[in-house]
């Protein structure tokens, strides 16, 4: 009876911990979408239009996703994206990153 028990349970820890890494993955689609508030910067294909921006295009998913919760935890500070990171959602954070990150960018020497 016990071993059973604690079989179910860890099965639904699985379960659980299985949903949650769906939930998270990104979207490159939606974040597309979202992606038009920062074409302006940042380009719509994720090539930097203004001088000051870097482009975003080809950037792993990691590191965009941590770059935008730092600046929307005001952690790394800039004005412009800290005001632009802050409405963010976590689920929108990782679409982004999916977004940009699935860009094909090629780098010549
Ligand atoms: C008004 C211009 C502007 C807009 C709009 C803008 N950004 Fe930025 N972004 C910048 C600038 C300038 C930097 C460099 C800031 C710094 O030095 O930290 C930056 C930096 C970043 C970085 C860090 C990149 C790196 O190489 O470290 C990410 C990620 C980013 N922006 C994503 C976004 C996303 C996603 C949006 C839309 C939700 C957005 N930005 C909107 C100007 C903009």
């Amino acid at each position: 009876m016990k071993i059973s028990d604690s079989l179910c349970w860890s099965f639904v820890w699985l379960l659980a911990v299985g949903t949650s890494a769906a939930q998270a993955a990104g979207n490159p689609k939606a974040g597309q979408a979202i992606a038009s508030q920062c074409a302006a910067c940042h380009g719509v294909k994720g090539l930097a239009t203004l001088p000051s921006a870097p482009n975003l295009a080809g950037q792993s998913l990691q590191y965009l996703d941590e770059q935008l919760k730092l600046y929307r935890s005001g952690k790394r500070q800039n004005e412009t994206m800290v005001l632009m990171a802050k409405p963010l959602t976590d689920q929108q954070i990782e679409d982004l990153a999916a977004w940009y990150n699935s860009i094909p960018i090629q780098i010549a020497p």
